[in-house]
Order: C-alpha cells, then structure tokens, then sequence
C-alpha cells in the first residue's frame, strides 16, 4: 500500500520504518522536512520526508501521529488530500501545560477522533493503536487486545487488515467513532500503570465469561 504516516515523533518514526520494511511504500509527512531531516533520530533514516501540504495525494492509507495538541492543525495542512481517505489516527488529547501526569484536552461527551472525523467529513476516520507505546504496535504482546473503532466498516476492514499484518490476532471492532472517547480516556490509566509497573511494554487483554449453558 501507499501510505502517508503524519507525524515525525516516535510513534511515526516506529511505525514509518515497521511499514517501509513490510514493503509498503512509504512517506512522513512533517511541517520541515530540512529541520526533521536534521533532528538526530532522523539523521540515518532513508525514509521520504515530505511537507505536510498534500502529503496525503495518492495515498491508499494515512496515518495520524501527531500531538493531541497539534493534530487539527497538522492536518488542516494537510488538507484536501484526505478527502476519501482512510486515517488510521493514533493520536491521543494529552495536554501537558500542568506537567505530568497530562489531563486531557477532550473527554466524556467528545474524543480527538471525533474532532477530526467533524473537521474532516470525506475523510473515513478510523482510531486504532493509541491504547499502547509504540513498539507494541508492530510488536503485539501475544494474546493481547486491539481495538478498531470506526464509522466506516471498509476502513475498519482496511486498518484491521494492516493490524494483522503486523500479527495481532485478537482485535475487538467498535463500529462508530463515538467509541474514540473510552480508547482515549484509557490514557490516564496507561500513564499510571506505566508508573507502577515500570514499563510502558504492556497491554490489555480481554477475557470473556463463558456463557452459562
Ligand atoms: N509515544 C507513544 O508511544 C504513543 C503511543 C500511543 C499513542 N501516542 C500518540 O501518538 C501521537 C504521536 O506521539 P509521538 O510521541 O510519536 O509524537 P509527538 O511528540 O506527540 O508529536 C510529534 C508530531 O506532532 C507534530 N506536531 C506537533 N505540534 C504540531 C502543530 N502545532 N502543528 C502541526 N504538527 C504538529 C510534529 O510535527 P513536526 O514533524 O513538524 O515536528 C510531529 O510530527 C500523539 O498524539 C500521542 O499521544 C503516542
């Protein structure tokens, strides 16, 4: 697939080199290739770097990792070359200006996702991956849980294709965006639970009851 992953952080980093070695055809999209090409994590990448403004043309897939803070505006940039498009968005509301551990800029009533499936109407949001650290995503800790969540069942096919390609095998689909907002309040739980265990290398794993005969 072409796909355009938005975002330079390590999120967008990890996932830009997990696609490109899977043989997809990949390019990140940043607002200054030169000053990310510059940044040290970047500097013996051979990844495409490309400005933001229609990073998005021709792809067959998007990726949304950029800063709760940042993501309206990132893709505003990116703009009309999202029409149509699938947009796996990972990204989470995480507001830091009262320091750590973050709250979040939207919750309960609303979720980033569904911020950017209203800014962005043609474009078939799909929120996956941003209950986990990065090297989970490509990694899945076996017998472990992602959700789908979505209004659109093809694009939810699209990105639960994707995730299976990376080997996860237990995925739960939720089929409105709506179901963004509990996936993003799990945030203040993973920050805390990161805290107590020490490492942000887990994940959750949902196990039902079996019904009784
Ligand atoms: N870190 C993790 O393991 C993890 C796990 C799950 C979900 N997430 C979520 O995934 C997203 C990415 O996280 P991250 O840690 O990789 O990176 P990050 O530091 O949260 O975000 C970096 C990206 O955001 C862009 N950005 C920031 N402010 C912007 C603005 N005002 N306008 C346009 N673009 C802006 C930057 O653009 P430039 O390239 O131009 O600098 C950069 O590409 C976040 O929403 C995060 O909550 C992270």
């Amino acid at each position: 697939m072409r796909i355009s992953v938005i975002g330079t952080g390590v999120v967008g980093r990890t996932l830009a080199h997990g696609l490109a070695g899977g043989g997809h055809d990949v390019v990140v999209g940043t607002r200054s290739p030169d000053e990310t090409a510059a940044r040290e994590e970047w500097s013996d990448s051979n990844l495409r770097l490309a400005p933001m403004e229609g990073v998005a043309d021709g792809a067959d897939l998007v990726v949304n990792a950029t800063s709760g803070v940042g993501t309206l505006e990132a893709l505003g940039r990116v703009g009309p070359s999202l029409d149509g498009k699938v947009l796996l968005d990972i990204s989470n509301p995480l507001d830091f200006s009262r320091g750590f551990p973050p709250t979040l800029s939207v919750k309960d009533t609303d979720s980033l996702a569904e911020q950017v499936q209203r800014a962005f109407p043609e474009t078939r949001v799909v929120k996956s991956l941003n209950m986990m650290t990065a090297s989970v995503m490509l990694d899945p800790i076996p017998g472990t849980t992602v959700f789908v969540a979505g209004n659109d069942a093809e694009a939810r096919r699209t990105v639960a294709d994707l995730l299976r390609s990376f080997g996860w095998e237990h995925l739960i689909e939720f089929p409105s965006i709506e179901a963004a907002r509990g996936l993003e309040m799990w945030l203040p739980l993973w920050v805390r639970l990161m805290g107590v265990l020490g490492t942000p290398e887990f994940n959750l794993r949902i196990v039902t009851r079996e019904a009784p005969a």
